[in-house]
């Protein structure tokens, strides 16, 4: 899913990039800004600013382990989905999750970071995934509020990404756009149904749902663009298209309209159409969560960080085993 606040790591690397550069880096720099500014898409083998490179490798790994860690909270109610055709969604769509984290990781590997290496920064919890995925899911009707909400949070936030600079990123993003609007409408028609044709308790259930969610789907937007001091450079090397602020007061008053047609209360009062701005107000996001979650403080941090080293640690034979296959299978042994 899930690029959220990619900058949030920015109060750590702050500008660390202003090294001393030779004239041929400096020639090498201007032409690269002017491929950027002339719309040009950078692929694997040109040249880029370390910075840059550095950038990027952050955030599509993790965004790659947004993807995956993304699986888990979904993965929780396969057995109890209420009906066969629910199931059957529900695997569909963490299948797509699994696929997205694999897309994302090799256009990763593509900047010169092995698989290996990203998923060791995130199982020493050195890199980062979306603080979303740190909440519980506790009804069925969290699946529906997720595929809504944050699989709806998330394509608005990717869906600028498919035009990023850097083009096997953004090659990726075009087949994940395409997947989260699947995820999306799914969210929203088991909401439905659930409001339709459901009975009192279920509707609550929904309600209760939605109040949870709305707010920490307003944070994968990141940070207010004022507190985001990385944005502006990604912005000018057009890794980032739209501004945090920008994208979340887009989700805002998308999701208005649908909360509308499902039947249900976003939980803000101070939520309302403002005439002049022709957007919607909306009341203060609590940033001080935000921060704990992203700093591992959020109700499942342990939890899915645990989860996601048992499956590293479990699956360790079948890596040993793979190896030995293709070592066998080498040409001078064949030849041998
Ligand atoms: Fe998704
Ligand atoms: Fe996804």
């Amino acid at each position: 899913m899930y690029t959220q606040a990619m900058d949030t790591l920015a109060r750590e690397s702050g500008d660390a990039l202003k090294p001393v550069r030779s004239t041929e880096e400096k020639l090498l720099e201007e032409r690269f800004d002017a491929r950027i500014d002339a719309g040009d898409f950078i692929e694997a083998k040109d040249w880029m600013p370390a910075h840059y490179r550095k950038t990027l490798l952050r955030q599509i790994s993790q965004h790659a382990h947004s993807e995956i860690v993304g699986m888990l909270p979904e993965g929780n109610w396969v057995t109890r989905a209420p009906t066969l055709k629910r199931k059957l969604i529900l695997l569909a769509k963490i299948q797509d999750e699994a696929g997205h984290g694999l897309y994302l990781y090799s256009a990763a590997e593509t900047l010169g970071t092995s698989r290996d290496q990203m998923l060791n920064a995130l199982h020493t919890g050195k890199a980062k995934y979306s603080s979303i995925f740190n909440y519980p899911t506790l009804t069925w009707a969290d699946m529906g509020t997720v595929g809504w909400l944050v699989d709806g949070a998330a394509i608005m936030n990717q869906v600028p990404i498919c035009r990023c600079s850097y083009a096997p990123y953004a090659r990726a993003m075009i087949r994940i756009c395409r997947e989260e609007s699947f995820h999306q409408r799914q969210g929203f028609e088991a909401l439905l149904t659930m409001m339709q044709q459901g009975t009192e308790a279920q509707r609550a259930m929904v309600q209760d749902a939605v109040n949870r969610w709305w707010w920490p789907c307003l944070m994968m937007f990141g940070p207010p663009d004022a507190e985001s001091p990385n944005s502006a450079q990604s912005m000018r090397w057009g890794i980032k298209r739209v501004s945090n602020d920008e994208l979340r007061q887009k989700f805002i008053d998308a999701t208005v309209e649908q909360a509308k047609l499902l039947g249900v209360t976003l939980p803000d009062p101070e939520l309302k159409w403002n005439e002049e701005r022709q957007q919607h107000d909306h009341g203060p996001i609590d940033w001080a969560e935000f921060w704990a979650v992203v700093g591992g403080d959020g109700p499942c941090n342990q939890e899915r960080l645990g989860a996601r080293v048992k499956a590293w640690d479990d699956g360790a034979w079948v890596r040993e085993a793979a190896l030995a296959h293709a070592r066998k299978h080498t040409p001078q042994q064949q030849a041998a």
